[in-house]
């Protein structure tokens, strides 16, 4: 598995990516679990955009922070994720969900995650090929 890195090793644009979703998490809706979660999409022609968690009295309505950003992608026209960045209040970097990894699925088959810790001094990067590998995808329906 990934190996956790220091953030002082990712470049300096993947630094603002990580201030983007961090901006995000400042937002998250998150009063039942009280943990906050940021996530910024960066889709293959570079556009940018954010998501936090969104909760609900009903907890089963909660929608993550990562379906939130793609989307926010989808209703803007884009439709490929190319890089995933996610903050949580974890001390150690934690990968999305698994209903999230099925949604990164349709959008971002090829795309890379970077999951950072609560204070961004940590990260941990990987593929979604490598988190979710034999997905249900829409080839399957054919
Ligand atoms: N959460 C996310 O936003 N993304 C994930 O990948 C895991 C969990 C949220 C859902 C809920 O609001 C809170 O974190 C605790 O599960």
């Amino acid at each position: 598995m990934s190996p956790t890195k220091n953030i002082e090793t990712l470049s300096a644009r993947e630094r603002r990516w990580v201030e983007r979703a961090r901006s995000a998490q400042s937002r998250a809706y998150a009063p039942y679990s009280q943990y906050a979660v940021g996530c910024l999409l960066v889709d293959t022609g570079g556009k940018l955009h954010t998501g936090c968690n969104v909760e609900n009295a009903s907890y089963s309505a909660v929608i993550c922070a990562e379906r939130v950003a793609a989307t926010k992608m989808v209703t803007r026209g884009a439709r490929e994720i190319a890089v995933v960045v996610l903050i949580t209040l974890s001390d150690e970097p934690v990968f999305p969900c698994g209903v999230c990894l099925q949604v990164l699925l349709e959008f971002g088959a090829r795309c890379q995650i970077i999951a950072v810790n609560r204070d961004a001094s940590r990260y941990r990067a990987a593929s979604l090929a490598e988190l979710y590998p034999n997905g249900f995808a829409r080839q399957h329906l054919a």
